[in-house]
């Protein structure tokens, strides 16, 4: 059967000296080749695929490998390598090995060459060896004779077929889309020399003449191409055709919605909204314009500076290991070498790791246990077959004892001091995350006693800096401690975060200054998106009202279950960002709000760049004080995008918020954010969540010329911009899944 795949990068014609690996088809590995992967389930000859088309269908453990190794080794005799894959975006990194010397390259992940693999379609893969994706690289001369494709942590299911050493590559010229943009642009991305001249386009049936604009090849994505034209009209609801080439592409442009911007109506936006956690490097704070770093999460917690070591906790068997990054003193000035500010968890538990190696459940101690680590079968996961916890062994087994005298000594030997300090990172349910090191319950006033003394220490030792907490984990914690409904009643019925603001407020009057400084949380969406189908995006796009609506009944365990003990107003509603103002000015005002772990649910789905875009566009309107992305952002994956969307390099969204009416409200659908810094320039940032594109008549938008940034929909991801004229009362087109920035120059 002949099986068109989804052209990705490229599409590499097969010249003579070609080395195929694998051929659908065939059943077996090329002549010359051998597998030599590693704790996988490999099918050779797997017709179960999309289309039936022939592949080796691999089910691989947690970092198992699907490798073969050739006889005669391909060194480096060829241009790139091609292979076709389906999957649900699998968990895989590609590398190249040697047997002979044992050198390997970096790992690359999947992500980095495409993050719309399905299990829909076959996906083609291009992999230019002058032009490694990831970082750019060119494959170093070596005695190279293995390929590997790697899983993660939880292992990864794919197909995989047509893999082919290419001896040259050779790009086929196509046009990949030619989507309508903004008020009057066609936006064309292609491959290969295609011949521009081919471009046309109707409206409504009638030949609407084009003008080149420009074309634009991103920096860190040079393969990819995009041209805009100018059409010599608006765009117009109804029928667009745009002809390239061989292709067509056809969109129906809807009615307009109308809406307005009051420019004189602003409000402050925190420049801390912007920040992630752990950035990869200062380039990436740089490129991303990330303005917030923040060194946190479950492994901070045990962080020995005297060592750099750390407990993985419940995350990984609770073994001790070097901190990654290891040196938070280096790690602050990387940071703000990139003009980041840092916000660095102070732990906060009576114990850190004591070394690099010792873990705490050795199977020859605790020999009934759950799971072991498959790279240490003698390190436990604490747990009895039946989940529940085994007697905790003494800390001492791995830890070393860690006091607020200990913490100060680190903080005022710090050559680099951090803006912001969190007290721990989600202590209240330590019980679980570190039940090795604090296997008792925590209640509030546990949490309230290690939040007192660590503020205290940190004012002391860090003059000027400023303090967030509790940072906890979710919803359920906000009101309840891990003690549960007793803790509640024994502190008069009140839910956690009121009653801790009051007794931060009362401590300020005591210790005769402000101990809390945010009112730190971490937010995660309650509503399952994982199945990842047409449902869950549309779910996932939609969820966003959760932070600000009070008329969103949140599509989770929140929206049909409320514990009688829970004194919350309006509880079947997240609407998390005014309540939590709320709270702020009733127990304790003047206190700020952050958010130092969210996340869009889908790091490498379009619909989860567009939930961080919508989200970063909330936290400025809705006066969030700061926050940070919770995963490591990928500078060129959808999320990485985002934040390149309102700050990357060479833009800036608007530093006040500038009040924005839609007359006929979707906010499931779309958002649009306005922005001004100067009280006279424009920002907008239009996320359009549809499957359809959206056209929009908003007044006050001055007429002028304005940058343009996008990613997202047929254009796909990448850093696309360009700079455009805007008619005074003209409508703006956004098409389905699609991004965009616009600045007045
Ligand atoms: C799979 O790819 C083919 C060829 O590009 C395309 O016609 C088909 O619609 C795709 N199917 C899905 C489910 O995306
Ligand atoms: C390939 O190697 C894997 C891992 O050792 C093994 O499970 C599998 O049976 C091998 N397949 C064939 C066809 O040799
Ligand atoms: C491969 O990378 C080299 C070096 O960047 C570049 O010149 C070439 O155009 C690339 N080939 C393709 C097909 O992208
Ligand atoms: C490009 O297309 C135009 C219009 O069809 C044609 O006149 C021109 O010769 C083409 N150019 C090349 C280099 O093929
Ligand atoms: C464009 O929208 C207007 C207003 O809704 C409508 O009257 C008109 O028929 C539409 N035109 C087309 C071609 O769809
Ligand atoms: C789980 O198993 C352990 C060890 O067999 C036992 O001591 C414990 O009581 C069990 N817990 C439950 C809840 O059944
Ligand atoms: C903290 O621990 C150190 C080292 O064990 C000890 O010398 C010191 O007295 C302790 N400080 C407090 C306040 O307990």
């Amino acid at each position: 059967m002949l099986w068109h795949a989804l052209v990705v990068l490229a599409a590499a014609l097969r010249a003579a000296a070609d080395q195929a690996v694998y051929t659908a088809g065939s059943g077996a590995l090329a002549a010359g080749w051998e597998n030599w992967s590693w704790s996988s389930t490999i099918n050779f000859a797997d017709t179960t695929g999309p289309g039936g088309l022939e592949a080796i269908s691999t089910v691989s453990g947690a970092y198992a490998a699907l490798s073969f190794f050739d006889e005669t080794p391909f060194a480096n005799n060829f241009a790139g390598l091609q292979f076709e894959i389906s999957g649900d975006q699998p968990d895989i990194s590609f590398y190249v090995s040697s047997s002979t010397d044992n050198d390997q390259t970096s790992n690359i992940e999947l992500t980095s060459m495409s993050t719309s693999v399905t299990t829909s379609n076959f996906t083609t893969i291009l992999i230019n060896f002058s032009d490694l994706p990831g970082n750019g690289g060119v494959l170093a001369t070596d005695s190279w004779d293995r390929i590997n494709f790697q899983a993660g942590g939880n292992g990864a299911t794919f197909y995989i077929t047509n893999i082919v050493l290419l001896s040259e590559i050779v790009v086929t010229p196509e046009f990949l889309s030619a989507e309508p943009l903004a008020g009057n642009l066609l936006a064309v991305t292609s491959q290969g020399a295609v011949n521009l001249s081919q471009v046309s386009a109707t409206m409504n049936s009638k030949n609407v003449p084009l003008t080149k604009l420009t074309t634009y090849s991103p920096p860190d994505t040079p393969a990819q191409t995009i041209t805009y034209f100018t059409l010599a009209q608006p765009i117009t609801n109804g029928s667009l055709v745009v002809t390239a080439g061989t292709s067509t592409f056809s969109y129906s442009i809807p009615a307009v919605k109308y809406g307005t911007i009051t420019i004189g109506n602003t409000k402050a936006i925190s420049d801390l909204i912007y920040g992630v956690n752990f950035p990869t490097d200062a380039p990436t704070i740089s490129t991303l314009g990330v303005t917030l770093s923040r060194w946190g999460g479950n492994a901070v917690t045990a962080y020995n500076p005297d060592g750099l070591f750390t407990n993985a906790g419940n995350d990984w068997y609770f073994e001790n290991r070097i901190a990654s990054p290891p040196d938070a003193d280096a790690w602050i000035a990387m940071v703000n070498s990139a003009n980041s500010k840092s916000l660095l968890t102070i732990p906060s538990l009576d114990w850190v790791a004591k070394d690099a190696t010792s873990y705490s459940y050795p199977k020859t101690v605790y020999p009934d246990q759950a799971a072991y680590d498959p790279y240490n079968a003698d390190a436990g996961n604490g747990q009895f077959p039946n989940g529940s916890w085994v007697a905790p062994p003494p800390q001492s087994d791995a830890y070393t004892p860690w006091n607020t005298s200990l913490a100060a000594q680190w903080l005022k030997g710090l050559a680099h001091k951090p803006d912001i300090v969190t007290v721990d990172n989600e202590i209240e349910i330590a019980s679980n995350t570190h039940q090795d090191m604090h296997p008792i319950p925590m209640g509030y006033d546990e949490e309230l006693k290690r939040v007192i003394a660590t503020a205290t220490m940190a004012k002391s030792a860090l003059p000027g800096v400023s303090v967030a907490a509790p940072s906890t984990c979710a919803w359920w914690y906000y009101w309840t401690s891990s003690v549960g409904y007793t803790d509640n009643a024994a502190h008069n019925n009140q839910d956690f975060l009121p009653w801790f603001l009051a007794q931060m407020k009362a401590q300020e009057a005591t210790a005769g200054q402000r101990l809390l400084d945010y009112l730190d949380i971490h937010y995660y969406y309650g509503a399952d998106t994982s199945a990842n189908d047409a449902a869950a995006k549309a779910l996932r796009l939609r969820m966003t009202r959760s932070l600000w609506d009070p008329e969103y009944i949140d599509e989770s365990y929140i929206g049909t279950s409320v514990p009688a003990q829970w004194q919350e107003p309006n509880p079947n509603a997240v609407w998390l960002i005014p309540r939590m103002q709320q709270l702020i000015q009733q127990h304790y005002p003047g206190t700020k709000l952050s958010i130092s772990e969210w996340a869009s649910t889908a790091d490498t789905d379009i619909t989860g760049g567009l939930v961080a875009v919508d989200a970063l566009g909330i936290y400025g309107r809705e006066g969030v004080d700061g926050a940070t992305y919770w995963g490591t952002v990928d500078a060129k994956g959808p999320i990485g995008l985002a934040f390149w969307l309102f700050r990357g390099t060479g833009a800036q969204f608007g530093s006040k918020s500038v009040q924005v009416n839609m007359a006929d409200r979707n906010e499931d659908v779309l958002g649009v954010y306005a922005g001004t810094s100067d009280g006279k320039k424009v920002s907008l940032v239009i996320v359009n969540k549809d499957v359809v594109p959206v056209n929009l008549a908003i007044s006050n938008i001055p007429a002028g010329t304005y940058f343009l940034r996008h990613f997202g929909g047929d254009a796909g991801i990448a850093k696309w911009q360009t700079t455009i004229q805007i008619a005074a009362n003209g409508n703006l087109v956004v098409p389905a899944y699609t991004a965009v920035f616009l600045e007045e120059q």
